[in-house]
């Protein structure tokens, strides 16, 4: 103690209680610090390694040995994580048959190897990432916003209420009733095959969960009795017609049997 003492005045005492309390406090830190949110979700060095193997025994056939592309399939080097989790999560891919387009499947990969193989594509180059769920939360958008924005950028190859409907050369464009969230965003930011990608430029993200917030709204049924399909004027046009005019022939029928 006293050659402690004796030290105190030295040169280089602040120095070295400078370097003792930081020792301190980050110590400390390093002891209470909360971990990290993103631990969870951040993929590790085995997940990567984990997709490589499950990508060689199930894509590679079609995507080349390091997902470089083939003429049969296209590159995945920097399609990111987004597009692995929309094409595997609804089973289009692995994709078994070649066709005017890769259709949905029940998914053959569980989420834990999806995660994997999204994990080691996004390894290969910087893409779009797999969003968070507040960011797919219909919760917190606004229905009217998402109408509106669906109706210009959507509705011509989905209809406008997202029932789907055909589109040249034997593709189509699906129902959107049954598609969770997460992949309703997916496929607005990585545009599979026919449809166009739509970037943060196009469509920021408050825009686009206001456009999962009007889609999830629309399963909840129409609040006007008979949906009629939600073809807008096309059934209803039919059912005036055949409801209608088949009451007014009746009566006229029923007239004419009276006055004669
Ligand atoms: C039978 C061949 C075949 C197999 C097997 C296959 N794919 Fe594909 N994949 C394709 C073709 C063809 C396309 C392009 C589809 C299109 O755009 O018309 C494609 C597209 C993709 C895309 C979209 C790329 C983009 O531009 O966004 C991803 C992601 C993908 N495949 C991942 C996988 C993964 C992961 C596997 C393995 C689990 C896999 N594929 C297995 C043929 C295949
Ligand atoms: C040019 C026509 C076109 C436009 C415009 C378009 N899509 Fe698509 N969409 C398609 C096609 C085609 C597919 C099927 C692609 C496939 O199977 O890989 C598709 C697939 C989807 C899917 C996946 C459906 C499923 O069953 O997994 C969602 C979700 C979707 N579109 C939402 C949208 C939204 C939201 C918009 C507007 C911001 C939009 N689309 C604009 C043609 C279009």
């Amino acid at each position: 103690m006293k050659a402690l003492a004796a030290r105190r005045h030295h040169r280089a005492a602040p120095v070295v209680l400078l370097l003792l309390a930081l020792l301190v406090t980050g110590g400390l830190y390093a002891v209470l610090a909360p971990s990290p949110a993103t631990a969870e979700t951040a993929s590790t060095a085995t997940d990567v390694e984990e997709g490589k193997r499950l990508f060689q025994a199930n894509c590679a056939t079609c995507h080349g040995p390091n997902a470089e592309g083939s003429p049969e399939a296209p590159s995945l080097v920097g399609v990111g994580a987004a597009s692995v989790d929309f094409q595997v999560s609804t089973g289009r891919m692995p994709m078994q048959m070649t066709g005017p387009q890769a259709a949905e499947k029940p998914p053959q990969m569980d989420p834990e190897q999806t995660a994997q193989l999204a994990a080691y594509v996004a390894s290969l180059g910087a893409g779009p990432a797999i969003p968070t769920d507040e960011q797919v939360d219909a919760a917190l958008g606004d229905s009217a916003n998402g109408a509106l924005l669906f109706r210009t950028n959507c509705a011509m190859c989905h209809n406008a209420v997202g029932a789907g409907g055909a589109l040249s050369e034997g593709k189509w464009a699906p129902p959107l009733y049954d598609v969770s969230e997460r992949n309703i965003y997916q496929a607005m930011l990585t545009g599979p095959q026919s449809m166009p990608v739509f970037n943060d430029a196009n469509l920021n993200p408050e825009e686009k969960r206001d456009i999962i917030t009007y889609l999830v709204e629309q399963r909840e049924g129409s609040a006007g009795g008979l949906s009629l399909g939600s073809l807008g004027p096309v059934s209803e046009g039919l059912w005036a017609w055949v409801v209608g005019l088949g009451l007014m022939i009746g009566a006229a029928v029923w007239i004419g049997a009276k006055s004669s």
